[in-house]
């Protein structure tokens, strides 16, 4: 949850940590710190909030030392308030730490550390990593292996990126659980960080540390450790295909927006990913691991938490409709504590586009341990979940730094709607027919709304203009069937999280049991409801909306006069030029735009932080 970086080397260590922390805000932003070597002391700058708190501080005071060494850390807080004390990173005598992750036993720990005459100035959990560092040394043990058997007593998933001043120019970092990367510098040195973004600007040759790894980076290179056995250990590179200039934001004002315009790219990067373009088959897919896998599935559950568990629950309509596979859609934290009864031939796939959510991580880990087929849907290579599994099919948004997920989705939802066209021609159902036609037609989306998302376009604007008419409403209600459902929990997810506006998705059938009680003009109902086999269903649902006064948005399908008559607000979705019609089960690729947008244009008007909202952090790597 919180983010790591390190570096020893010849460039200027102030520089790299910042342009580091940046990179890795995304993942939690409740205090920032940096450690860096002035001769043969730490000095250790921190800060409660942002990163530009510290900014200038380490600017003011760069290390002229000739070999250049230190640590940083943006936090996301578990033990402990956001506060400048509780901030990594954490100093105990010569020992400087930072961490992510969880320690479980901590209480336990403090309590052992103030027995032995420790005093913790901080609330974390963190900080007691560095008297056990010094518990161990007072063995006799030299730095690495004391922080390699201070790192055995902590229970939990957690990393911990460590200096010492007795060693100047090493830096030790840990890993058991919560993700850490390393990579050799090309000037020299080695780079830490809790997620490959960071090292990008130096490299594309990383290192992915294994659970129970040490990496050792001084100004040689790097060593790698198994803290279990205490060897030194090989580690292969994985060579990442992100090049640093996706990360940029590019002329956009938030990455955000910059990431919704991506999203016919990121249809292209994925398609291409998984689909073999060359060949001209009814279906080419191209040999993904795990196929085998799929074909034999007789039933699919799939796990994932979020924004990841609502394209799950459109590859249930897609993969039951085209597959006829029964599929089920779990909530990770709630599948993890239940006696989930699963049954011979059942597969297991996780969605997760870090590959690093706890829960998701942890139900699947447990149906891994049960014997049972395991895959994942991950958008980062080298991932936990993806390290895990028996097999993975990569999506490929390249990184999404904007907080709230959007061409991440996106790929998601094709990687399932892929999974599912597949295997319904596979089994070779009447309903899967139609699935040659209807991926000709897929291939001509990316173009299509390639057109329609620019800043100055119509589609864009008009949702400004609505965004402006609708700001004001006191809550939102979301709603649609069939492909249209798990949009809306979509549109009301992105809302809350981004614009802090009280919405809630909604099946529209479900409205009169109970949710049209709280209708009334102040209340905007979202209603999506492009021309499909719910359409008609989806019109009464609206009327009876209509009749509680509430104001309605409608998105459909630019001729359909009808939801024209009977919104207060209309957003067209776009649509292929030339009135060709498109199948019902690719409106979700049109509609995910538009709830996307709708929502960043009225946390724009709110003017909320958008690509960092209050409270919330990337990668959800605690319970
Ligand atoms: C919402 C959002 C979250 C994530 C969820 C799962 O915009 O981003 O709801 O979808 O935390 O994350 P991953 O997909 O990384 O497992």
């Amino acid at each position: 949850m919180c983010g790591i970086v390190g570096y020893v080397g010849q460039r200027k260590v102030g520089d790299v940590l910042l342009k580091g922390l940046s990179r890795l805000e995304y993942r939690g932003y409740d205090s920032t710190g940096v450690a860096y070597f002035k001769g043969a002391h730490i000095e250790v700058k921190k800060s409660e909030g942002k990163l530009r708190n510290i900014e200038e501080m380490v600017k003011r005071d760069p290390s002229a030392d000739r070999l250049q060494c230190g640590i940083g850390h943006t936090r996301w807080a578990t033990h402990g308030r956001p506060t400048t004390q509780n901030a990594h990173p954490h100093r105990t005598n010569h020992i400087v730490l930072v961490h992510n992750g969880i320690i479980e036993n901590f209480e336990s720990i403090r309590a052992d550390m103030i027995k032995l005459g420790h005093s913790p100035a901080s609330e974390t959990d963190s900080e007691l990593f560095g008297f056990l560092v010094l518990e161990e040394e007072k063995k006799g043990t030299d730095f690495p292996t004391s922080v390699q058997n201070a790192f055995r007593h902590l229970e939990g998933a957690c990393s911990v990126v460590v200096m010492s001043e007795k060693q100047p120019g090493l830096i030790v970092g840990v890993r058991n659980g919560s993700p850490l990367v390393v990579a050799l510098d090309p000037q020299g040195g080695a780079v830490f960080a809790s997620d490959a973004q960071p090292l990008l600007e130096y490299t594309r040759e990383v290192f992915f540390l294994e659970h129970g790894d040490m990496a050792i980076g001084s100004e040689k290179g790097i060593t790698f450790r198994d803290i279990r056995t205490g060897k030194e250990v090989k580690r292969e590179k994985t060579l990442l295909d992100w090049s640093a200039d996706k990360l940029d934001k590019q002329g956009f004002p938030h990455y955000m927006l910059k990431e919704i315009f991506e999203q016919p790219l990121t249809m292209v990067d994925t398609l291409n990913g998984l689909l073999d373009r060359a060949r001209t088959d009814p279906f080419p897919m191209a040999q993904q691991p795990g196929l085998a896998i799929l074909e034999k599935a007789e039933e699919i559950i799939f796990i994932a938490c979020g924004t990841s568990w609502h394209a799950a629950l459109l590859g249930k309509y897609w993969l039951e409709r085209w597959a006829g596979i029964p599929v089920s859609v779990e909530l990770a934290s709630e599948f993890r504590y239940r006696d989930p009864v699963v049954r011979r031939g059942t597969v297991i796939i996780g969605i997760s586009q870090s590959g690093e959510t706890a829960d998701t991580l942890a139900a699947v880990n447990d149906m891994r341990r049960r014997g049972i087929p395991t895959m994942a849907i991950c958008n980062v290579r080298g991932s936990t979940m993806s390290r895990e599994v028996d097999a993975t099919f990569f999506t490929s948004a390249g990184p999404e730094v904007g907080v709230a997920a959007t061409k991440t989705f996106y790929a998601q939802m094709l990687a399932v709607f892929i999974m599912a066209g597949y295997l319904g021609l596979r089994r070779g159902r009447d309903t899967a027919s139609k699935i040659p036609h209807i991926f000709q037609q897929l291939l001509k989306v990316p173009h299509m709304l390639e057109s329609q998302l620019q800043q100055d376009g119509k589609f864009v604007k008009q949702i400004k203009e609505v965004a402006k008419r609708v700001v004001a409403q006191k809550g939102f209600f979301f709603v649609g069937r069939g492909y249209s459902f798990p949009i809306s929990l979509e549109g009301a997810l992105k809302l809350k999280e981004i614009a802090y506006v009280h919405a809630e998705g909604y099946a529209a059938g479900e409205l009169k049991h109970g949710p049209i009680a709280m209708l009334d003009e102040d209340m905007a109902v979202v209603v999506l409801a492009p021309k499909d086999g719910w359409h008609e269903k989806t019109v009464s649902n609206l009327q009876e909306v209509k009749a509680r006064g509430a104001r309605i948005i409608g998105i459909g399908n630019p001729d359909d006069d009808k939801m024209k008559r009977f919104s207060d607000e209309f957003i067209p979705l776009p649509m292929p030029v030339g009135g060709e019609s498109l199948d019902e089960s690719l409106y979700p690729f049109l509609l995910a735009p538009a709830i996307q947008l709708l929502s960043y244009e009225i946390a724009l008007l709110k003017g909320t932080d958008i690509d960092q909202p209050k409270n919330l952090a990337k990668s959800v790597t605690v319970e």
